[in-house]
């Protein structure tokens, strides 16, 4: 009990932000200069921008548009969509109750580049566009921050009832709405690895995750074969110390040098996870396999436990601050992926896309909970340490718009 205390009370924002801020350190000391760095991948992202959404472009119904380049623009209220408590958003996310005193995070919305309008949630049409079907998102927090979302979104506007959630609702590793009027099911599966995991991803008082890369985790995969739409979205906990595992084989672990194997780093597992997870749904049934990439954390000033880390109260402006390398390289694998996947499989059953989110959420520091995360987190005074989330979104938050994003990805399609 004394040693699983103080780990539990760090939080899981701490620990993905760790695993975050020890890679960044890594990549500071041993890794070879930007410059080489930048050489290896702007030929690539040129590649996967050009090649993607032209291929979208030319199979898709009528005109495309590329959500995933564009700005911030103010629009008073136009966020203010649902309010958290009356859905039930994990407390740690809902940013207004817990006393987060400026509102003005809530009055943007994403202007794609090129004029393509991005209209605001309907949640009529999202529920016609889905009539009938089962929408699952998997992964880690960052997908189960998109499903609240969702589900707020929803249920501000239409009837809806839990059916089923994780008994330990604390954790939320499981949950499933449903919309009567439309017959939709909206269920989230709490799969960091997307593949299967042991070690931390369950006890936080372990020091590192054994993950199973070859193998679907548990829940998930059982329901795999009811699933019509499927958002994956993973990346923060790949970060963390682990044992990769294909089979009974140990294929290489990640910043946890006392096991003496290969390091693989995280790129490679990553895309691996991303593969198998692909590879699970290709089959079964018709349906569409949204691949959402990296929303990348902003603890600006590398502390985990700092008020301010995350204390602006404005995006950033159009060029104001460049990716980091890393979100660029894991946005580019799951944009490689989805590419691959919708060439290879063209005219099939199972349709691929990308919800590119990368960028707009890099340029939204100010829509995270930060000390928020915490109910009246000041009224005992300011501290110079206090737990602080500078990596989920607040609900309602910038994350609505990743849905809105996904509303138009699933009026496109044909079923
Ligand atoms: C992606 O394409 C847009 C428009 O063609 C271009 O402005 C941008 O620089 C490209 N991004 C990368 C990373 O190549
Ligand atoms: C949000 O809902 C909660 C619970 O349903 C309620 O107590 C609160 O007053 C509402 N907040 C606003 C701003 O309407
Ligand atoms: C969690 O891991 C710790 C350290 O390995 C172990 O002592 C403890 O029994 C585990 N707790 C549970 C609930 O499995
Ligand atoms: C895992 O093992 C299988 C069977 O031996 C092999 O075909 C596959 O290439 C391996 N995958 C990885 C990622 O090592
Ligand atoms: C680590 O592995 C290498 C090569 O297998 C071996 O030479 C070395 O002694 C090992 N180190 C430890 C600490 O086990």
């Amino acid at each position: 009990m004394a040693a699983w205390q103080p780990v539990r009370s760090l939080g899981t924002t701490a620990w993905l932000a760790a695993g975050i801020l020890f890679l960044a350190l890594l990549h500071l000391l041993c890794c070879s200069p930007p410059v080489t760095r930048d050489a290896v991948f702007a030929p690539l992202l040129q590649y996967v921008n050009t090649t993607y959404y032209s291929s979208l472009s030319s199979s898709g119904s009528g005109r495309s548009c590329d959500y995933s380049e564009g700005r911030w623009v103010w629009a008073p209220g136009r966020a203010r969509r649902y309010n958290g408590t009356a859905c039930g958003a994990t407390e740690g996310q809902d940013c207004v109750r817990n006393g987060r005193p400026d509102t003005g995070y809530l009055d943007w919305r994403w202007q794609p580049a090129g004029g393509c309008p991005l209209p605001a949630f309907d949640a009529s049409a999202f529920l016609s566009a889905v009539r009938g079907k089962h929408v699952a998102f998997i992964g880690d927090s960052m997908a189960r921050n998109q499903a609240e979302s969702l589900f707020c979104l929803l249920s501000a506007a239409s009837p809806h009832r839990v059916v089923d959630r994780d008994p330990e609702t604390y954790r939320r590793h499981f949950m499933r709405w449903a919309f009567p009027t439309h017959d939709v099911t909206v269920s989230v599966y709490w799969a960091p690895y997307l593949a299967r995991s042991a070690g931390k991803t369950v006890n936080y008082s372990m020091p590192y995750n054994l993950v199973y890369l070859d193998a679907p985790a548990d829940r998930w995969a059982a329901d795999a074969d009811t699933m019509d739409v499927v958002v994956l979205s993973a990346g923060h906990w790949l970060l963390h110390p682990a044992v990769y595992h294909n089979g009974s084989e140990v294929i290489g672990v990640h910043a946890h040098p006392e096991l003496n194997r290969t390091e693989i780093g995280y790129a490679s597992p990553f895309r691996q996870a991303y593969r198998m997870a692909i590879e699970r749904l290709s089959s079964g049934r018709a349906r569409t396999v949204v691949l959402a990439t990296y929303s990348p954390a902003h603890f600006e000033n590398n502390r985990l436990d700092d008020p301010t880390a995350c204390a602006r109260k404005e995006p950033y402006r159009d060029g104001e601050k460049e990716l980091n390398k890393m979100d660029e390289e894991l946005r580019g694998i799951v944009v490689e992926e989805a590419v691959a996947e919708a060439a290879r499989r063209s005219g099939g059953d199972v349709m691929f896309e990308v919800l590119d989110v990368t960028k707009l959420a890099a340029m939204r520091p100010d829509g995270h909970p930060g000390p928020y995360m915490n109910r009246d987190p000041f009224a005992h005074g300011v501290r110079e340490r206090m737990q602080t989330d500078c990596l989920h979104f607040c609900l309602p938050g910038p994350v609505d718009t990743f849905n809105e994003i996904l509303q138009q990805i699933l009026i496109k399609r044909r079923w």
